[in-house]
């Protein structure tokens, strides 16, 4: 599996990328407070991936029984969707992947439930800009230590906690490839070096809190270690001549 790309095969993976960002938005625009649950988006989900002729990535990788993960105000990721039913004030990341004629595509977004607090429409804000001062850095000749950087300094700059545990990953014909290790924290210069070609997920997990997390009985709900909450904002990217292209949007 050649982690370096065809321009032919980034076609095929911008095709995937398109399904999950359309997917999304569909998604999201069905959340109403206090009637939706986690499962019923999971549901959605899944038929608007199919209906497009895809398959969820994340179905069955490592035993994981759904589509997507979903993750709920103090829920950092692997959220596995639950019948709880949303409330006003809540945040909630959708995290799925889909595959397609081969290749792959995984991205992440977090929603506010209605209206939220100011900290939590924060915390929202810096992750999201996070992840584009990340993607900024992802051109050929730079290493995975400059994302993480530039994520990191972003981040805490703002008096948030950035995720150790958890890192984005390289993709295509496999969901997690390499580079295997994309840190949103980190020293410039070091890491993996960033070749033209290359696709990489990169995906900042930040805490309105400690940066500290742990893992819950199930095996894969990771929460943050103080309950206060937490964002994560993903895109797949193709490492190109002319610098970094998103290929999880509807273009
Ligand atoms: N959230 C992970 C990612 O974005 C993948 C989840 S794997 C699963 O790379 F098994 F939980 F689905
Ligand atoms: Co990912």
């Amino acid at each position: 599996m050649a982690i370096i790309k065809k321009a032919s095969e980034i076609t095929k993976m911008k095709e995937s990328g398109r399904i999950v960002a359309r997917t999304l938005r569909l998604v999201s625009e069905t959340i109403v407070p206090g009637k939706t649950t986690p499962k019923q988006l999971d549901e959605l989900a899944e038929r608007l991936i199919r209906e497009e002729g895809g398959v969820p990535s994340f179905l069955n990788y490592r035993g994981y029984p759904n589509a997507t993960c979903i993750a709920v105000n103090n829920v950092v990721v692997h959220g596995i969707p639950t019948e709880d039913v949303l409330h006003e004030g809540d945040i909630i990341t959708l995290d799925f992947g889909v595959y397609k004629d081969g290749w792959h595509a995984d991205s992440a977004w977090t929603y506010p439930v209605g209206t939220i607090s100011q900290i939590a429409q924060k915390l929202l804000n810096v992750t999201r800009e996070s992840l584009f001062q990340g993607i900024a850095k992802a051109r050929p000749g730079n290493t995975t230590g400059d994302i993480g950087h530039a994520v990191q300094k972003y981040v805490e700059s703002h008096g948030f906690g950035v995720v150790r545990e958890l890192v984005g990953h390289g993709i295509g014909e496999r969901l997690h490839d390499e580079p295997s290790n994309v840190p949103n924290f980190g020293k410039p210069g070091k890491g993996d070096r960033l070749r033209e070609g290359m696709c990489i997920c990169i995906e900042p997990m930040i805490n309105e809190g400690t940066h500290k997390v742990k893992t819950l009985e199930d095996g894969w709900t990771v929460v943050t270690a103080d309950d206060k909450l937490a964002a994560h904002f993903e895109h797949t990217i193709a490492i190109l001549k002319s610098g970094p292209e998103i290929l999880t949007t509807e273009g």
